[in-house]
């Protein structure tokens, strides 16, 4: 073999080299499995592509099993799949597409391996290993994929208007492999991109979030959010983003380019984070800015209540991106609008009672905050960084103090709401929430300290201001 496989694997592909010998037919394990085990990647999708049908062989392969795995196939597409332990194996039957000069519509019809090779979206995806008896585990590579997996480079085997008019999600997926693996597109491809971009319109916006997800799981995001930037793609599907560059000047005074900011921070947070909404809640961060920008004379740029605007456009852009409208959302939302609390507090005198509302205000998520918060910072003033970076680190301490001695993460008033309507007989109505509120606040604000006694003695107190008594 000229891939490096598991026993596992090897056994499997044994099986499909005789099964496909009795059919006879040639079979060849092909695309991102061979890729990956050439750069040294873990890789669970095997794709076989065989000279006929592709479902005729998947029900032969099956059947050489004491316990036959289920195939699950799709008539329509001439492909069929299925699991055995950890692999996933999906089996087609090798294409040629022919294209009619009058029309863009490919005409499907069975071709040679090298047709099918030929028609695939990158030459580091269009490698073959042969599974069959004349040449079994030799690599097939005719347009010099193991050169461009050395070089680093992605590069379509056909000419990339015509690759990517096959298939415009191939644009996403060039950028995506390139965010992934560290590869740069080529220059035409990348010019074909920008040609075509119009195109991804076709596609649905599922496969583009889809795409978008792995540049976003990826270790340095920005990359691919710069190479969809620069060629035009990004806007043609979340101009919410595209809105945050550029540079405004006024009276000589500039403001930072918010997208490269808003880029710096993903990557920052990607540093310290994998969690996927962490990183989706950096990318949005700031998206209020462009809507509440204003110049003021004498003062400058401000973006005031940008977090309150962003935290209202994050279900719209979740909606249109058709990402999950759940509490993944709801904590993007979130994290928008507190992201300026933690930096507020290196600015002024840190009071214990500011430390204990933020600590309630975003109760589970403080840890997640304060990563993107200390992500937020960036400048190109290395000094300054330093600096703010110190500060928070000061914010940081005090929090994890306050957070041991009040417990307030998560914490519940000692007195609930059932139980005010019960001293006062109270229904549900304004009054049980003002004086739920009282006590919530004098606690928070350090005014009463945090037990049942000095709650109620407040609570007497301040339902006495609404004539209320105890029953
Ligand atoms: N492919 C293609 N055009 C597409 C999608 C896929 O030519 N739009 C081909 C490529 O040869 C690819 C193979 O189908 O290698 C399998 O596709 P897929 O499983 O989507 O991607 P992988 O390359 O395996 O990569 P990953 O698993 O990271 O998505």
């Amino acid at each position: 073999m000229d891939i490096n496989c598991s026993k596992e694997e090897l056994h499997l592909f044994e099986r499909i080299s005789k099964a496909a010998e009795l059919l006879n037919v040639s079979c060849f394990v092909i695309g991102g499995f061979v890729r990956d085990k050439l750069l040294d990647r873990p890789t669970k999708d095997i794709d076989i592509v065989c000279t006929g049908d592709g479902i005729a062989l998947a029900l032969a392969v099956s059947d050489t099993f004491k316990h036959k795995p289920q195939v699950n196939f799709f008539k329509n597409f001439g492909t069929a799949q299925f699991r055995v332990d950890s692999l996933d194996i999906e089996f087609v039957g090798a294409r040629k597409e022919s294209y009619l000069p009058e029309s863009r519509k490919p005409e499907v019809e069975p071709g040679t391996i090298e047709d099918d090779q030929l028609r695939r979206d990158f030459t580091i995806n269009a490698l073959a290993v042969s599974l069959n008896k004349e040449n079994y585990g030799k690599l097939i590579d005719p347009f010099n994929g193991v050169s461009d997996l050395g070089q680093k480079i992605i590069r379509t085997p056909l000419g990339p208007d015509i690759t990517f008019s096959d298939d415009p999600l191939r644009m996403m997926r060039a950028i995506r492999f390139a965010t992934q693996l560290g590869f740069t597109i080529v220059d035409d491809v990348f010019e074909a991109i920008k040609r075509n971009k119009e195109r991804i319109r076709i596609i649905s916006q599922e496969r583009i979030t889809d795409e978008l997800n792995k540049i976003m799981a990826s270790k340095k995001p920005s990359v691919g959010y710069d190479l969809l930037f620069r060629c035009g793609l990004l806007k043609e599907f979340f101009p919410q983003l595209t809105d945050l560059s550029g540079v405004e000047i006024v009276e000589g005074k500039g403001h930072k380019d918010n997208f490269y900011h808003t880029l710096q921070v993903v990557d920052n947070t990607a540093t310290k984070s994998d969690d996927l909404w962490l990183r989706w809640a950096a990318l949005l961060h700031d998206i209020g800015k462009p809507a509440t920008k204003r110049y003021e004379e004498g003062h400058g740029w401000t973006f005031h209540g940008h977090e309150v605007v962003g935290e209202r456009m994050v279900p719209k852009i979740f909606r249109h991106l058709k990402l999950p409208q759940n509490e993944h959302m709801k904590y993007v939302a979130k994290l928008v609008l507190l992201h300026l609390r933690p930096i507020s507090l290196t600015k002024e005198d840190i009071t214990d009672s500011a430390m204990r509302r933020l600590l309630f205000d975003a109760g589970e998520q403080i840890d997640d905050l304060m990563i993107l918060c200390e992500s937020d910072i960036t400048s190109k003033n290395k000094q300054k960084v330093q600096r703010y970076l110190e500060n928070f680190e000061l914010v940081k301490e005090r929090l994890r103090e306050v957070e041991e001695s009040d417990k307030i993460r998560n914490w519940q008033p000692p007195i609930s709401g059932d139980q005010i309507m019960a001293i006062f007989n109270l229904t549900p109505s304004r009054e049980v929430g003002v004086l739920k509120t009282a006590i919530r606040e004098a606690i928070l604000d350090g005014i009463i300290p945090n037990n049942y006694d000095d709650a109620y003695r407040l609570l007497i107190e301040k339902a006495a201001e609404l004539n209320l008594k105890p029953v």
